[in-house]
């Protein structure tokens, strides 16, 4: 300890012996309280190491006497709920799809899982619960471009649409009337007004005939005579008030100029047949299944 160490005559205290240009450092020791718990998770950090994991050694580390590790935890609650879900799982694989949604049981197990797994891979697509986004059909009405019913919806989950690199896709390109100039610009507004006028918003009455003529030779054979959509063909029904890219005569005019192409991801082999099971079901449930 320092010599300069004195007392000051105001507080009466000790100071450190500390000297800055006539200013002296006060010796305020610590709060007893403060020292006393120091001490306390001084002493407990060292029973925290002997039965927790702590320290690493040269090719390890101590794992404690309580050999509790989150990893350990994880893996037990894991294996947890893969026993729980087994038999759910073997009788998924086991089963066909009517037989699956006339099981309470397993149709309560398929739409749990089914809509955790939609939220994970299908959500950012098609919305939170299947309610569509511009481009992304909206899974819960009862329009459907390739079918509704679980068949149909199983096969679309396991080979995609327009999905390249599965050669059993579902597959249909309407043509680019206006880019590959397949039709001229004024066929192209008649038969945009014929369209609009199922839904009673055309304006041009000639236009509309003229676009009938246009419609029968060019859009018939996929979309139908009647214009209600062919599900063999994923063809929309383009008489209802349900639009994939919008009902505007903007937008109607922009899928017939440039067609839309929309591309959807095939599952099979990504996801498991089980998986792709629960996810039928729950789709089929959202509201317009077949
Ligand atoms: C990358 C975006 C994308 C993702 C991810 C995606 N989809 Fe799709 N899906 C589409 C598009 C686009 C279509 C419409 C394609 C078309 O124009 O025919 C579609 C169509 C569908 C259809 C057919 C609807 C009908 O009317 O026939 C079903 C069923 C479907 N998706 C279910 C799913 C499920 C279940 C998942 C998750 C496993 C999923 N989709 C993930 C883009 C996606
Ligand atoms: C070879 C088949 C085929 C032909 C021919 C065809 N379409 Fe299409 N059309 C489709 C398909 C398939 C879709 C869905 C496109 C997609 O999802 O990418 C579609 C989509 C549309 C849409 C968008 C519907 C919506 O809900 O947003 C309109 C509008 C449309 N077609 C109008 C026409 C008109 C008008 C013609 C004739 C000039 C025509 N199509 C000819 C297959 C065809």
């Amino acid at each position: 300890m320092s010599t300069n160490v004195e007392k000051d005559q105001v507080s009466g205290r000790e100071t450190t012996g500390h000297e800055w240009d006539g200013i002296k450092e006060l010796n305020t020791p610590l709060p007893s309280w403060w020292v006393y718990v120091f001490w306390i998770t001084c002493i407990w950090s060292v029973g925290y190491w002997v039965v927790y994991p702590s320290w690493p050694t040269a090719n390890d580390y101590l794992k404690g006497t309580f050999g509790t590790t989150n990893r350990t935890e994880l893996h037990e609650t894991m294996n947890n709920v893969t026993a729980e879900r087994a038999p759910y799982m073997e009788r998924l694989a086991a089963l066909e799809l009517p037989e699956i949604v006339s099981d309470s049981e397993l149709l309560n197990f398929s739409m749990a899982g089914g809509k955790a797994v939609f939220a994970d891979n299908c959500a950012p697509c098609h919305g939170t619960g299947g309610s569509g986004n511009p481009g992304f059909p909206s899974l819960q009405d009862d329009a459907w471009l390739w079918g509704g019913s679980l068949e149909a919806i199983n096969e679309t989950l396991h080979v995609g649409i327009r999905w390249d690199a599965n050669e059993d896709t579902r597959f249909n390109d309407m043509p680019a009337f206006g880019r590959d100039e397949l039709l001229e610009r004024d066929q192209i507004n008649d038969v945009v007004e014929y369209v609009l006028a199922f839904s009673d918003r055309a304006t041009d009455m000639q236009a509309i005939d003229r676009g009938a003529v246009v419609f029968e030779e060019n859009c018939a054979a996929c979309h139908g005579e009647n214009a209600k959509g062919v599900q063999e063909l994923g063809a929309p029904n383009l008489t209802d008030a349900i639009w994939l890219y919008g009902g505007s005569k903007a937008n109607i005019t922009e899928s017939v100029m440039n067609s839309r192409r929309g591309v959807m991801p095939a599952w099979g082999g990504r996801l498991d047949e089980e998986t792709i099971k629960m996810l039928t079901v729950y789709v089929h449930s959202l509201g317009g299944g077949q």
